[in-house]
């Protein structure tokens, strides 16, 4: 007999809002009927959310959807769809339809929830879809979700991003910022936890900017009011922006109950000549001081952070001022990029850009500097009992794996499924940056 399920495969790129942007879609497809597959040749459908954030985040969605040229040819039901931030910028749709004219159906970041719209389309017309709308619509809050990373949930606050650094895509393809209504966030939340949900991260590009658009409510009074809401979970946001974190919010956050003590906020840069070129409106002197009152209302919070190095300009004075930064603030983590030029940003057009070479060995030297501290704390872990939430199963190690309130992560052995309960670990391995243990 024929096998009349069909199957969906959904290859993600970029940040966790992508992430669970394409949990959305495998709402909308699992609402249709179909189910997740393992692979795309199983796949009666497979969507590329893509990423535009760096250029290889581009070559990489390019790459893959060349690649499906002959499994195309030799399925021909097979549906191809791509949507997200690449497909959304400016002139790319056709772009990428001229490139990979296989492709079925095409659409941006604004109109992804209406994917079952467009694919009813595609299957009724047999027309190829394309469908880019320029501008940002109303939040839509009914979208049915398909979560993939219990015990964690996903939970979008507010869409779009306002700051324009001159140097990132994010604005031209998300459009404005627009923050989601606190009781639909509010209900979620109660809903998740009901469902025996233990970790709640709430998404925005710049949470700490939330409500300004609603004007009745702020970041700090929604946290504060997930945190009081009944039952045993955790509550993690990002991103942050260090000219909108507040001393007040500081305050919520380290009166939170439910508040993890980490917190991701981006530097970028630790030289004002270049922190004043990136748009990002604050100082080195301003990050610093940020950074010590965060440590004075919660002093062993862990704190990370994102690094550009080889932006327009950057000197040797100036890496040194971010190398000296990240020596000095001593990260719990970060995460280094190479600059990359984005066609449409104003940093596309500055003079001074940078050779690659230069860039690589800064980078270099920032990664090695970042794995020697990393190191160092994972040696003060040595012998200390940690409270885990175990969130999976690593197969090739045959243990557990979860992180403590400061996001480090710890391996463990046990015999029963321990996923999405809180566990008590004995430290007895630190290696890198991730750590090994006993439950006790
Ligand atoms: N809204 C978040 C980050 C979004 S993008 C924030 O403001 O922190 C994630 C990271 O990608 C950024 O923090 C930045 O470090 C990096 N990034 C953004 N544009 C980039 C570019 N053109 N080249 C290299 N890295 C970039
Ligand atoms: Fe990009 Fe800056 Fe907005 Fe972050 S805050 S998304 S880096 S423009
Ligand atoms: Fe990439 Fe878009 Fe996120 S450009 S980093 S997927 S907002």
């Amino acid at each position: 007999m024929e096998n009349l399920t069909k199957y969906f495969y959904i290859v993600t790129y970029g940040c966790q809002m992508n992430v669970h942007e394409s949990e959305k879609l495998a709402g909308i497809l699992n609402e249709q009927g179909y189910l997740p597959c393992e692979n795309e040749k199983q796949a009666d459908i497979i969507v590329f959310n893509t990423c535009c954030i760096r250029e290889n985040a581009e070559d990489r969605a390019e790459g893959n959807i060349g690649a499906l040229k002959k499994l195309k040819k030799q399925k021909k039901d097979l549906i191809i769809a791509v949507c997200g931030c690449m497909t959304q910028q400016k002139g790319y749709a056709e772009q990428l339809h001229k490139k990979f004219p296989f492709i079925d159906i095409i659409f941006g970041t604004h109109n992804l929830e209406d994917f079952k719209s467009l694919l009813q389309q595609k299957l009724s017309s047999k027309k190829k879809v394309i469908s880019i709308l320029e501008k940002e619509t109303e939040i839509k809050e009914n979208t049915p979700k398909f979560r993939t990373s219990f015990p964690n949930a996903w939970v979008n606050i507010m869409y779009g991003c306002n700051n324009f650094c001159t140097y990132c895509i994010v604005p031209y393809v998300r459009g404005r910022e627009r923050s989601r209504k606190p009781e639909n966030i509010i209900n979620e939340c109660k809903a998740l936890i009901n469902e025996g949900y233990k970790e709640i991260t709430l998404l925005g590009q710049n949470v700490n900017s939330y409500g300004k658009d609603l004007g009745n409510t702020n970041f700090a009074s929604l946290i504060t009011e997930i945190s009081n809401l009944d039952g045993d979970f955790r509550l993690r946001f990002m991103t942050n922006h260090p000219k909108d974190l507040t001393e007040d919010l500081i305050i919520s956050l380290a009166n939170s109950k439910k508040c993890c003590k980490s917190i991701h906020l981006p530097i970028q840069s630790g030289s004002n000549h270049i922190l004043k070129l990136m748009n990002r409106r604050y100082t080195r002197e301003d990050y610093l001081e940020e950074i010590k009152i965060l440590r004075k209302y919660i002093p062993d919070i862990a704190i990370t952070t994102d690094i550009m190095v080889g932006f327009p300009q950057e000197t040797d004075e100036d890496f040194l001022d971010t190398f000296n930064l990240v020596k000095e603030v001593k990260y719990s983590g970060a995460f280094t990029f190479v600059y990359s030029k984005r066609k449409g940003t104003p940093a596309a057009t500055m003079e001074g850009q940078m050779d690659e070479e230069i860039s690589k060995e800064r980078i270099m030297k920032l990664i090695d500097l970042q794995n020697s501290i990393n190191r160092e704390q994972s040696l003060s872990y040595n012998g200390k009992i940690i409270e885990i939430l175990c969130e999976g199963y690593d197969d090739k190690k045959g243990k557990y794996l979860g992180r403590d309130t400061y996001g480090r992560m710890a391996y463990f052995s046990s015999n029963i499924n321990l996923i999405g309960k809180f566990v008590n670990v004995l430290i007895t391995e630190t290696g890198g940056i991730s750590l090994s243990g006993e439950i006790v």
